[in-house]
């Protein structure tokens, strides 16, 4: 059994729960195993924003995932207005006028601004389909160009591309990574994982792990097994 009073910064509980009740209930029964949480598209509707205004006094970190995308100036006013939950880290798709928009909007709130580069569910043939005439990687590696550019505080990526975006960034750039799943895990819809281990061993600065914890019988020994797996990588 992982010990007990191992908790980690770097660990973000994803809480897609279907209400408030519910996330707070999680982060009850997590207790002091996690500190740091992402809310997002699911809650955010519901009071998210005020939720995470309670983790906030609850002593946590709160990553509020809106993924903002829309003119400069609807994008500035927005993330201004975000500024005010206290959060920790917002955040934007990665194109250069929604970036530098979110850069403004936050001012000297603190609130650290994070770029979705190419959402993890695309593949080759999505972006085709889409229209974009590149592959994911190349793409990746183009918005990650544009996001230092941009002045945003760090990146969400595949923990696969963590590697390569660590050498293509300034020093305290953040690499959040999802699709984070233990070995032999199930990996649902997640299609390009790595372990915790081998996430922040590829560079990422935070992982966020969703159902492998929140799904799980006993989500805090899911949660401590994860903390144990990642010891003082
Ligand atoms: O899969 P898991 O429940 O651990 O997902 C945690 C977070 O990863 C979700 O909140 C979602 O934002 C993100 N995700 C992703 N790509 C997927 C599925 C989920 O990046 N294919």
């Amino acid at each position: 059994m992982p010990n007990m009073s191992v908790s980690d910064p770097r660990l973000y509980v994803a809480l897609d729960l279907p209400d408030i009740e519910s996330a707070r209930a999680m982060v009850a029964m997590l207790g002091d195993a996690v500190v740091s949480y992402k809310v997002g598209l699911q809650l955010l509707p519901l009071g998210g924003t005020e939720f995470g205004r309670e983790l906030k006094r609850a002593g946590k970190n709160v990553f509020l995932d809106f993924k903002l995308h829309d003119i400069g100036a609807t994008v500035e006013k927005a993330t201004r207005s975000i500024t005010e939950a206290g959060a920790d880290l917002l955040t934007v798709h990665a194109t250069p006028d929604v970036m530098a928009a979110a850069v403004r909007g936050r001012r000297d709130s603190g609130l650290k601004i994070m770029a979705v580069t190419v959402l993890t569910s695309l593949d080759d043939n999505a972006l085709l389909e889409m229209g974009y005439f590149t592959n994911v990687e190349e793409l990746v590696i183009h918005r990650v160009r544009q996001a230092v550019d941009a002045g945003v505080d760090g990146v969400i990526s595949s923990p696969l591309e963590a590697e390569k975006i660590r050498t293509m960034v300034p020093r305290d750039f953040l690499i959040i990574t999802p699709g984070v799943r233990m070995p032999g895990g199930d990996k649902g819809d997640q299609t390009r994982i790595a372990t915790p281990k081998d996430a922040l061993k590829n560079g990422a600065s935070h992982i966020v792990v969703g159902r492998p914890i929140t799904q799980a019988s006993d989500p805090c020994k899911a949660a401590l097994e994860i903390l144990a797996n990642i010891g003082n990588s």
